[in-house]
């Protein structure tokens, strides 16, 4: 496994590779089985992978916890390592953002609502620094968690309106055998907060169980899962939506039929933010 923290050696060993293919997994480091399932996919499907591990300052609000986002550099290579990853790449802010960078990629509608709503310069940090790795690395695909699922459907939209000529693989979330979606923040959780945590996977579940019983309007699923979420005492609920899963628009009333939703949900435990969604289709109870 090479690793690598400028943009010239991951070029050298991108030409090296000539023809084959590669898939590629962005992460800002801190790795856990959700990473790894990301990882253990793109090597299935592409000749090689490789890994970004990289704090991207500019997805960050100025009151958001960049300064404590946990990292363990030696940890993450000894995982990719044992996942047969080829090639690592793990640069410094001056390399990705020298003086005088001046540009920034910049997603309209998909980005307003939800996570946008709440962060509102998040996402332009997102895909700045997401087509920027891309065009770095060029790989032929590259593989995103279903966990940030906002994301995905920022990143296709970038892909699609800037021809991007790579495929988007978007991979299930992985959970804790108790449901909590894998997070590099559940970290900062406390003894006690994380049990509670279960909150944001039961309240989903809540209404995922309405919607195989035929329930289709958005307000009644949005309400069974604030009422889930604010039986835990620990939990605040920032926002929860039942939406269109490629529009991200909310569901007022009845929804579409044949149109799937996603169920989505952003919680404070403390200081501590966390976000999980459920994806929902449209078939009959009993599949
Ligand atoms: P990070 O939070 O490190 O996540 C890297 C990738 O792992 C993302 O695609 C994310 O959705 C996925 N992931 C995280 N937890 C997961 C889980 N429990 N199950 C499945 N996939 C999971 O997302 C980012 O970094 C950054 O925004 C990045 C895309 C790297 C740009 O800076």
């Amino acid at each position: 496994m090479k690793v690598v923290t400028t943009i010239d050696e991951v070029r050298a060993v991108r030409r090296r590779q000539g023809t084959a293919t590669l898939g590629f997994v962005p992460t800002m480091g801190y790795l856990h089985e959700g990473h790894l399932d990301l990882v253990r996919r793109a090597r299935a499907e592409n000749d090689y992978v490789a890994v970004s591990i990289y704090v991207n300052p500019k997805q960050f609000g100025p009151t958001e916890d960049l300064s404590r986002y946990p990292r363990d550099l030696e940890r993450d290579l000894s995982l990719l390592r044992a996942e047969g990853v080829a090639l690592v790449f793990a640069p410094s802010d001056a390399e990705m953002y020298p003086p005088g960078y001046q540009t920034r990629v910049l997603v309209t509608g998909v980005t307003q609502p939800l996570e946008g709503a709440k962060r509102p310069t998040h996402f332009e940090g997102v895909t700045t620094v997401v087509a920027k790795l891309f065009n770095i690395v060029r790989p032929n695909r590259a593989y995103f968690g279903q966990k940030d699922a906002q994301q995905t459907v920022v990143v296709r939209q970038m892909a699609r309106d800037l021809n991007l000529d790579l495929d988007i693989v978007v991979c299930p979330t992985t959970r804790e055998p108790d449901g909590l979606a894998m997070s590099s923040r559940n970290k900062y959780l406390t003894a006690e907060q994380r049990p509670a945590a279960t909150v944001l996977y039961r309240a989903l579940r809540a209404a995922e169980a309405l919607w195989r019983g035929g329930t289709r309007d958005g307000a009644v699923l949005r309400d069974a899962m604030r009422r889930v979420l604010d039986a835990e005492p620990l939990a605040r609920v920032d926002y929860v939506s039942a939406a269109d899963p490629l529009t991200l628009e909310e569901w007022e009333g009845d929804a579409r039929a044949g149109a799937g939703a996603l169920l989505s949900l952003a919680v404070f435990m403390g200081p501590t933010r966390l976000i999980d969604n459920v994806l929902l289709n449209d078939r009959p109870a009993d599949e």
